[in-house]
């Protein structure tokens, strides 16, 4: 069995978190829970506006919701993973992933195919935006999967970010005809049968552009303007035989901020006549693994969803990373923190 210290560094935001406020210290490493895995931390990533989820708490927050690296240890009751495993997991409200060492749960977890075994650091901006997508389109607009005629149609606001572009990778596979809002299209996005409108968009930018002209059958919002969401409802398909979706997954203001936004989604959703939800990814390592192996052939869109640059772990690249992250001129994608 590979000795393992019995403390790590690990970054900790202050309140009011704010990269100022982000610290690394050193946290004795936790025994394991039968069904836990130590993590020996090759790279974990950050999420566009994480530091809005803990508007509201006073405690310091040990940050880091994706992680890649090898299980280094494991819990009693653990047979899917074993010690020189490498995997990826989305560590859901656990966080901690911005760690030299990291606990995961045995569901959160997945194996590393071999061909992203190299290259752990892009591997580590797979599960969230991945699964933000995928449960998106087959949970929540419940996606037949044999495509239906007239196709119906998404529109994906924020299709050039990090979830977005995964959500058109998606749509692409379930055979939609997509229309995505964005600065400016992408050879990847034309590539994927994206039609590109402008976050300014009118109704004649996209219903031309839909089954029939009767408007959009799903919508995934993953930008959460007020603007936005308005603009949505005039141009999704009311007609009464349809069920159409309205799907936001931006949540800001903390906890009470989650509430209100929620509350204020269903109002909207009840006063246009259509489905509407605000939907909050699930850890699932089983269905990660899953869908892995359709990745492969798509590395350009894996790569598209990553900051073209990484930041080292240690006090002043953490939180040189949460700065970019923060700013508002910041290129799309997930910001790689390195361990190794
Ligand atoms: N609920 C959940 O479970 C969940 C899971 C994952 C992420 N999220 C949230 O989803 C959001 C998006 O995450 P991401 O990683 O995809 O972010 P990202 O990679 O930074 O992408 C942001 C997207 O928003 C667009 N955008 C930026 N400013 C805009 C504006 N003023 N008006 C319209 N569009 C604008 C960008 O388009 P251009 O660059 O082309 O202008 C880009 O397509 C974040 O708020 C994140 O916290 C939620």
């Amino acid at each position: 069995m590979t000795s393992t210290p019995s403390t790590a560094l690990a970054a900790v935001i202050h309140p009011p978190y704010s990269p100022a406020t982000i610290k690394v210290e050193s946290f004795p490493i936790p025994d394991l829970k039968p069904t836990t895995l130590l993590i020996k931390t090759h790279s974990a990533t950050l999420t566009a506006g994480e530091l809005g989820w803990f508007d509201g708490m006073t405690d310091p927050i040990r940050p880091g919701y994706e992680i890649s690296g090898t299980v280094v240890k494991v819990g009693t009751e653990i047979t899917r993973f074993k010690e020189g495993d490498k995997i990826i997991a989305l560590t859901n409200y656990r966080g901690g992933s911005l760690a030299e060492y990291a606990v995961v749960d045995d569901f959160a977890a997945a194996h590393v195919p071999k061909y992203l075994q190299k290259d752990l650091s892009l591997a580590s901006t797979i599960p969230m935006n991945y699964l933000t997508a995928l449960q998106a389109l087959q949970s929540h607009a419940q996606l037949p999967t044999t495509p239906k005629n007239p196709k119906p149609t998404i529109l994906i606001h924020g299709v050039s970010g990090g979830v977005g572009i995964y959500a058109a990778l998606l749509s692409h596979h379930y055979g939609l005809k997509i229309i995505g809002t964005a600065s400016s299209p992408s050879p990847i996005l034309k590539r994927l049968g994206v039609h590109v409108v402008p976050h300014t968009y009118t109704t004649s930018d996209i219903l031309p552009h839909t089954s029939n002209s009767q408007g959009v059958d799903i919508i995934l919002d993953t930008v959460g303007t007020p603007s936005i969401i308005s603009a949505g409802y005039s141009v999704i398909n009311k007609s009464p035989s349809n069920k159409s979706h309205f799907l936001t997954i931006v949540v800001r203001g903390g906890r009470n901020g989650y509430l209100e936004y929620k509350e204020a989604v269903a109002k909207q959703a009840e006063e246009n006549g259509v489905h509407a939800e605000l939907i909050v990814v699930q850890s699932d390592g089983k269905q990660l693994e899953e869908g892995l192996p359709n990745l492969e052939e798509w590395m350009d869109v894996v790569r598209e969803g990553k900051y073209d640059r990484n930041f080292e772990f240690g006090e002043e690249g953490v939180r040189e990373a949460y700065e970019t992250l923060e700013r508002r001129d910041r290129k799309r994608g997930k910001i790689v923190v390195d361990f190794q």
